[in-house]
């Protein structure tokens, strides 16, 4: 079980009140992990106070969303705990393949937001993931899916259905040739689909915006 802080929660006795709240929301007496969800805000009280939430054992592990390797490892050089899981944007058109093999190097686990590029770019149609699909008689989703897993990838699939929740679960009966996981990184373009977390206008967007909680 898994949440996340807001950049709008950060801070030492924000992160404690706000981690508070959404145990009572999910009815739990701990969380699985606890993720900052941007590398901007006050990162660093949020951190201590996250540091001290795993000591106490209400949190089995902590990690962080969307950083940078240069955000990530001044994180880890100024802090006791190193993050466990890194979740970042990670699918078969923005491959992370540097970033993980930094992440490896650094023993933190990559862990990919929006495996399906949340549909973008006519991904479930795609020419080189649809013949792959075919020929293991598998949907692109589980090709998808299955190639996260053959490179230790963590991924978090989301939908609403529950027919394509189970065929996301379903795709530990095959296995993607080299040649195929390499027809797979032709795909990459290397830049987000979504934000780019390094654009001043896109930090500035994220810092301000507003909820009702
Ligand atoms: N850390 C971050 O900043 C961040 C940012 C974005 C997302 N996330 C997280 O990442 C997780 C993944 O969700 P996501 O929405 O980003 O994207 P996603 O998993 O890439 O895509 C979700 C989309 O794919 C469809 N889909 C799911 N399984 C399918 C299948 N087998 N065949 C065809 N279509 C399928 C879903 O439709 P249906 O629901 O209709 O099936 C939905 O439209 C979520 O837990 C989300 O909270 C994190």
């Amino acid at each position: 079980m898994t949440t996340k802080l807001w950049i709008q929660d950060a801070g030492y006795e924000s992160a404690k009140k706000t981690f508070k709240r959404s145990l009572q929301r999910l009815q739990l007496d701990y969380l699985d992990l606890y993720l900052v969800h941007q590398p901007f805000g006050d990162v660093y009280c949020s951190w201590r106070a996250m540091e001290e939430l795993h000591q106490d054992d209400r949190i089995r592990a902590i990690g962080v969303s969307n950083f940078q390797p240069d955000r990530l490892m001044d994180l880890i050089v100024h802090n006791k705990v190193v993050p466990a899981v890194n979740q970042i944007e990670t699918h078969p058109f923005c491959q992370q393949i540097e970033t993980q093999n930094f992440l490896e190097h650094n023993s933190v686990q990559i862990e990919s937001w929006a495996p399906f590029a949340e549909g973008k770019d006519n991904i479930f149609e795609n020419e080189i993931l649809l013949s792959i699909a075919s020929k293991y008689n598998k949907s692109v989703a589980q090709v998808i899916l299955r190639w996260l897993v053959q490179r230790r990838v963590v991924a978090i699939p989301k939908s609403v259905r529950k027919e394509r929740i189970v065929e996301n679960f379903s795709i530990f009966d095959f296995e993607l040739s080299p040649e195929d996981m390499n027809a797979i990184v032709a795909l990459d373009r290397k830049v987000s689909s979504f934000l780019d977390h390094r654009n001043p206008a896109t930090v500035k967007w994220l810092g301000e915006i507003k909820f009702n909680t």
